[in-house]
């Protein structure tokens, strides 16, 4: 027994859990995902191999499956295949795929996105595209010997490197990564302009020291996460490429502090959710950094006005001020295009410190495993 517990205090370094520990690797890890695979500042879209630019240069759709939190980094990753490739990107859970009749869009690519590579619902799904008319599929994964990465034509590695804690963190990030590098592979093949390119590898680039200043910020968010533990619910508000860290948020804070925890994009809450509105329920907003954020502002308003307490994580620059009802947390984001990434960072530290005062098994959440190998 005792050496389990030396072992145990090994593999956690200096830190109370694995959850934390990974997310504070986080600046490496999303080093290690861009390895070798961004060179001379541009994208090295060679590592997938010849065979993957050729089907590339044929994709006029993309069809991603997942679970999750991987299911949150393929909604992301449909705001920047849109965007820049101007291709549809359809982006639909694993275990809702599999079961129901789906009809393929002509030169669509299959994609899934899993840390584990064994979650029985998204291998199920690729099975079945494998008997659909998909150009190929491709696994963007953490486990380079798992199932999904045998059974797929192409495989990016996220190298997040082990995930322990249940709750996924580093993971997510790496594969945030990973489908940022893969879509302008995709542009690359497509003839994707060099400027555009050149911007978002300057992102990448600089994201290892954005997510460090972000958890620089940790003792704040520490503090903050007391306005949290007492209450039964709280709602996360996004919009545009940060609707899906919102949703991201959410499942976090639920899956490891059980606080019940709803996402919602911004825009719709006045279609229902403002009627749960109150001083007891915490509304957290991820501000996003563009032209989305005239329209937050006045989503912020709407719960401000009705009584509900505000969180809102936003650039200094968006100039959303500290007042009555609203508490502003100020996140460091100079690229738009990364800042899911960057965003994620105080989401993941509110829900852990969350969890911590709560008294919770933050590694082993109750009724959760780590990969879901069952149905
Ligand atoms: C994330 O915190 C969860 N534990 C869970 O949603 C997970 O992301 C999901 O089960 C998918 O797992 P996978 O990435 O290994 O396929």
């Amino acid at each position: 027994e005792t050496s389990d517990i030396q072992h145990d205090a090994v593999d956690k370094g200096n830190y109370r859990h694995f959850m934390l520990k990974e997310i504070f690797e986080q600046p490496s890890v999303v080093a290690e995902t861009l390895e070798g695979r961004i060179v001379d500042h541009e994208v090295y879209v060679e590592t997938l191999g010849e065979n993957a630019i050729k089907i590339f240069e044929q994709v006029e759709a993309l069809q991603i499956i997942a679970c999750g939190t991987s299911y949150h980094a393929a909604l992301v990753a449909k705001y920047w295949v849109e965007q820049y490739l101007k291709v549809p990107c359809l982006v639909e859970i694993a275990s809702e795929y599999r079961y129901r009749d789906t009809a393929v869009i002509p030169n669509s690519l299959f994609i899934t996105i899993s840390q584990s590579g064994e979650t029985a619902d998204t291998l199920a799904a690729l099975n079945k595209a494998k008997g659909e008319s998909y150009l190929a599929s491709l696994t963007v994964c953490n486990s380079p010997a798992s199932s999904m990465v045998r059974e797929s034509d192409f495989t990016l590695l996220t190298r997040a490197g082990a995930e322990i804690g249940v709750a996924s963190t580093k993971a997510f990030t790496a594969q945030l990564v990973s489908l940022l590098l893969l879509m302008v592979s995709i542009g690359k093949a497509k003839g994707m302009d060099k400027a555009v390119e050149h911007d978002i590898v300057e992102a990448l680039e600089h994201l290892p020291s954005e997510i460090q200043k972000a958890l620089d910020q940790a003792e704040e968010i520490d503090k903050l996460s007391q306005a949290f533990a007492e209450k039964h619910h709280t709602l996360f508000l996004g919009r545009g490429q940060q609707y899906p860290i919102a949703m991201e948020a959410a499942l976090k804070l639920k899956e490891i502090s059980y606080i019940h925890a709803e996402a919602y994009a911004a825009g719709e809450l006045k279609h229902g959710p403002l009627a749960l509105i109150d001083k007891e329920m915490p509304t957290v907003v991820v501000a996003p950094n563009d032209n989305l954020l005239e329209k937050l502002k006045s989503n912020v308003e709407e719960v401000r006005s009705r009584g509900g307490n505000l969180f809102v994580f936003a650039d200094k620059s968006a100039n959303i001020q500290d007042s009555n009802g609203i508490t502003v947390f100020p996140v460091d984001s100079q690229y738009c295009i990364t800042a899911p990434m960057v965003y994620t960072i105080p989401m993941q530290l509110l829900s852990y410190y969350v969890a911590v005062i709560k008294g919770t098994d933050v590694d082993q959440p109750r009724n959760l495993a780590k990969s879901v190998t069952v149905e």
